[in-house]
């Protein structure tokens, strides 16, 4: 199937509109592997029954480079046709045994997916359609089957061998030789099947659950590294336990396997009960890990094993419902992290980061070439739509689920969608049902229809704010309106429902408890604007109040409110909603920043007196966490300035961001030095909110106290940085201190590096950590790129392993000033790599073609440059589907 055009024609496009269900069912598989790293054979025995609610018509199985020996239909031999990669049968019974034999080779798949080998490890990667790399097969999700694996190999090289399910027969072969089946008790589509073989050591832990059933968490690693899984091991039991105390969602599995392996295109798989990981979301030790890292390995580790209802007890139809488990399984990692948090305040910085992920990459996305919908519509390569839309966003339209019907009505839709689904491939649609369903009555029952355009409408909306108090009445009037900018097959947009949690804070007296419509006073309540623009009137109102509106960021829309500094600084100082506190401050921030990249700030000082005063006494309150503080105390990144900005010269947002840092470096350098003074730590580590908040806020410090000892000539600082990048008890001091040495450009860094490089020459993980500081580090006089190229050529670099191309490339396309030269130097280096990469691996390759997205919002004459190497790259002759799908629509 190829559309016939020139010879470079663009890939076929698959519409979600041509769904049809299957031709055929396959209800077992029964898959048999010798296991040889050059050669695998593979025997794949299938029960296959025709769907007789489908027309009569061939079966076609899917396949991707793949030796193909033999076919028997009911035991005989039988005639089939190629067409592309497809097998195809015809004339076949409505019911018959289908015995496929066929041969790949691991040793040489670099794209990952499939059955591959790292380290001498066999892996496999079957999401999304990585299953018809191992075998022919129906590979779409919507064909579920009961799996039977019996796994081969040699018992030295390889003497665990793992797969889905129960192991049930285990032993010894001839010629050094063993075998082990296993059976999956559970019906999965492909894209959960898995297998892992080699040499492996696990943790074990036997757990008893709340509702008393008894199981076996295991956690393969490498052997040498098993004294570092202990925070894996513990983040997967409180997934099990919350689960079940959160949503009555309980473990269905006997033995529950995670795996580890170095070599990973994604941070981690959700295969039925055998789930693969990237290692950096298993292995974490104090020495080696910072506070990022084991935040991050609680929830992958959740995110996976919250899968194993959300995705895989119930799965996509199609993998245009992609978001139905991610968005969901999304929303449900982080509510798991934020439960774990514990205090409020904790919580609060855990949504503050999810919403910085969200502004920073999500909006960029829904603003650019590739704006989709949550729910796609169409698309070249799937795999390109493992998007922050799809993840991010998607978690976010399952929040307001939650917002617009309360924790217990959004448990109560959840139930619902478990009792009408469980073992179903299903739609977003069934989703919102269930959702809907659960609630009759509710305000999303009324508005079911409206409140999936959130599925099918790309972009984020705007939300203007204006507000009209009459100090005579006591009544404060709010007007909230909504537009959707257009994006890519598009134009036009209907109204969303967008709940926004409002309050009105009062300076000096904190929230207001007001009636909303003449109801109950509160001081928080739910406004949800369904109409293009609606008023919302608040009784009670005894003073003049500041609107607080969208709290804990209601809903993923730009909110466009005309408040005063003197507001914001009321908002940033009183909001009772520690997100909008938050919130309040940046957009003070942000504001200065944005006046002086468009020239009428002061670039030796964009930020205005009151504005570093707050922040200083943000810095200074004793009621606040650390974290918070931290939070606080960053400036805006140049991405989310750069999104705000029609034309975007990346050198100007980078010159006044960095003025913006060095000013608060030297306005509050007293304070800097009282913050690290106070919060540094030098008890026993341990990752929970408070102290790593404390660890944040202290490398913050530091790293502003070594910035300014640039200009003053200061030596201390650098000198204590220094010390620090010697005997810290932790990694994460350890790199916030090379960090400040290093984003300094200070002449001690480069002892540090090669002390840190000397120190963890043997931990993959750290030295990733070494290649991304040195790629994301400031530009100092145009150096950035030299540097990078010059690492590019160190023994330990390899662009095979993602991690590590993800370390050095990846991190100089997302150092902005670095990337963007006026050279073009930087564009030139992009099309190198890119092309360089997708040779071996077009899924990674794929993700870092994004880096231009939004280069039509680049000033000349970064913008021509972006145009010449996206053009060139578009003309390269063998371009991967995954690259061309993206180029073309950043071309289009
Ligand atoms: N489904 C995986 C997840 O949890 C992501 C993934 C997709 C991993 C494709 C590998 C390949 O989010
Ligand atoms: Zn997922």
């Amino acid at each position: 199937m190829f559309h016939a055009r020139d010879a470079q024609a663009s890939p076929p496009v698959i519409r979600r509109e041509d769904y049809a269900p299957p031709a055929y069912w396959i209800d077992t598989v029964d898959l048999s592997f010798d296991l040889d790293p050059t050669k695998t054979r593979v025997l794949n025995r299938m029960r296959v029954r025709r769907n007789a609610e489908q027309p009569p018509q061939p079966l076609r199985l899917d396949g991707d480079e793949l030796n193909l020996a033999r076919v028997l239909v009911n035991g005989q031999g039988t005639s089939f046709k190629m067409d592309g990669d497809q097998l195809v049968l015809d004339g076949l019974p409505d019911e018959f045994d289908l015995e496929i034999f066929t041969t790949c080779n691991p040793e040489k798949n670099t794209k990952l997916m499939g059955l591959y080998l790292s380290q001498d490890t066999f892996f496999t990667q079957c999401e999304a359609e990585g299953f018809r790399r191992i075998t022919y097969f129906l590979d779409r999700p919507d064909v579920m089957a009961s799996f039977s694996v019996t796994l081969r190999a040699d018992r030295k090289r390889f003497p665990v061998l793992l797969s889905n399910g129960n192991l049930v027969e285990q032993g010894v072969l001839e010629d050094g030789r063993h075998f082990a089946k296993w059976v999956d008790p559970h019906r999965k589509p492909c894209y959960l099947f898995a297998i892992v073989a080699g040499c492996l050591a696990a943790r074990e832990q036997r757990i008893v659950t709340e509702s008393g059933s008894e199981h076996l968490l295991q956690i393969y690693v490498r052997p040498g590294d098993l004294d570092k899984t202990e925070h894996a091991m513990q983040s997967l039991m409180h997934s099990v336990a919350w689960d079940e105390a959160r949503f009555g969602l309980k473990l269905d599995l006997e033995r529950f396997m995670v795996v580890a392996t170095s070599d990973f295109n994604m941070g981690a798989m959700e295969n039925k009960g055998l789930n693969i990981f990237n290692t950096k979301y298993v292995l974490a030790s104090p020495a080696t890990a910072t506070d990022v890292d084991f935040d991050g390995i609680e929830s992958v580790i959740g995110h996976e094993y919250f899968h194993n209802w959300t995705g895989n007890r119930v799965t996509c139809r199609d993998w245009f419902q992609l978001s139905l488990k991610e968005g969901l399984t999304v929303f449900r990692d982080q509510e798991f992290s934020m439960d774990l948090a514990r205090t409020a305040s904790a919580r609060a910085v855990k949504r503050i980061e999810d919403v910085r992920v969200l502004r920073t990459v999500q909006f960029p996305e829904d603003a650019g070439p590739m704006a989709h919908p949550v729910r796609p519509d169409q698309y070249a390569e799937i795999n390109n739509f493992y998007t922050v839309t799809v993840y991010e966003k998607g978690a976010e339209v399952v929040r307001m689920y939650q917002t617009l019907l309360g924790r217990e009505g959004f448990a109560k839709g959840l139930a619902l969608y478990f009792e009408r689904h469980d073992g179903q491939a299903v739609t977003c649609d069934d989703f919102a049902q269930a959702m809907s369903d659960a609630n009759p009555g509710s305000t999303l029952a009324l508005h079911l229809d409206q409140f999936k355009r959130w599925y099918s409408q790309a972009g984020t909306p705007r939300v203007t704010a204006v507000g009209q108090y009459d100090a005579e009445g006591q009544r404060y009037t709010l007007t909230l309106s909504q537009t959707c900018p257009a994006t890519p097959g598009q134009a036009e947009k209907q109204p969303f429902v967008i709940p926004v949690i409002a309050g009105l804070v009062a300076p000096g007296q904190g929230d207001l408890a007001v009636s909303l419509h003449g109801g109950e006073p509160a001081t928080a309540h739910t406004l949800v604007l369904t109409e293009p623009s609606q008023q919302f009137v608040f009784e009670r109102v005894t003073a003049e109040p500041v609107p607080s509106l969208l709290r804990g960021f209601s809903a993923p829309v730009v909110l466009n409110q005309d408040l005063s500094d003197a507001e914001l600084l009321a908002l940033l100082a009183q909001d009772s909603d520690p997100f909008n506190a938050w919130e309040a401050g940046q957009r003070l921030l942000m504001r200065q920043l944005l006046a002086a990249v468009t020239g009428a700030g002061d670039l030796a000082a964009p930020l205005q007196a009151d504005a570093v005063a707050a922040l200083r006494s943000t810095l200074r309150r004793s009621d606040l966490d650390a974290a918070f503080k931290a939070l606080v105390l960053t400036l805006p990144t140049e991405s989310y300035l750069a999104e705000q900005l029609a034309d975007v010269d990346p050198q100007r947002v980078h010159a006044v961001r960095e003025a913006a840092r060095r000013q608060l470096a030297r306005d509050l350098a007293a304070d800097w030095a009282w913050a690290f003074d106070e919060h540094e730590d030098n008890g026993s580590y341990r990752p929970d909110p408070v102290s790593s908040g404390r660890r944040s806020l202290a490398g913050l410090a530091l790293g502003m106290l070594v910035e300014l000892a640039r200009e003053t000539g200061d030596s201390v600082w650098p000198g204590k940085a220094y010390q620090r990048t010697k005997d810290a008890g932790n990694m994460t001091d350890r790199y916030a201190a090379t960090a400040a040495l290093v984003n300094a450009g200070h002449a001690l860094a480069q002892p540090a590096l090669t002390r840190f490089h000397d120190l963890f020459a043997d931990d993959a993980l750290v030295i990733d950590k070494w290649f991304a500081l040195q790629a994301a580090a400031p530009d100092r006089g145009g150096d950035a790129l030299g540097r990078v190229e010059a690492l590019l050529r160190h023994p330990d670099f390899n662009a095979r392993n993602p991690n590590r191309a993800r370390s050095l490339i990846f991190s100089f396309t997302g150092n902005p000033a670095a990337f963007h030269r006026t050279d073009g130097a930087g564009y030139t280096f992009w099309r190198e790599q890119l092309l360089a990469i997708d040779a071996f691996n077009p899924q990674v390759a794929a993700r870092l073609a994004r880096a231009l997205d939004r280069w039509k919002k680049l000033a000349e004459p970064y913008r021509s440059a972006a145009h010449g190497e996206l053009q060139k790259v578009a003309a390269h002759p063998s371009l991967s589907k995954d690259v061309r799908e993206i180029v073309e629509k950043a071309l289009a």
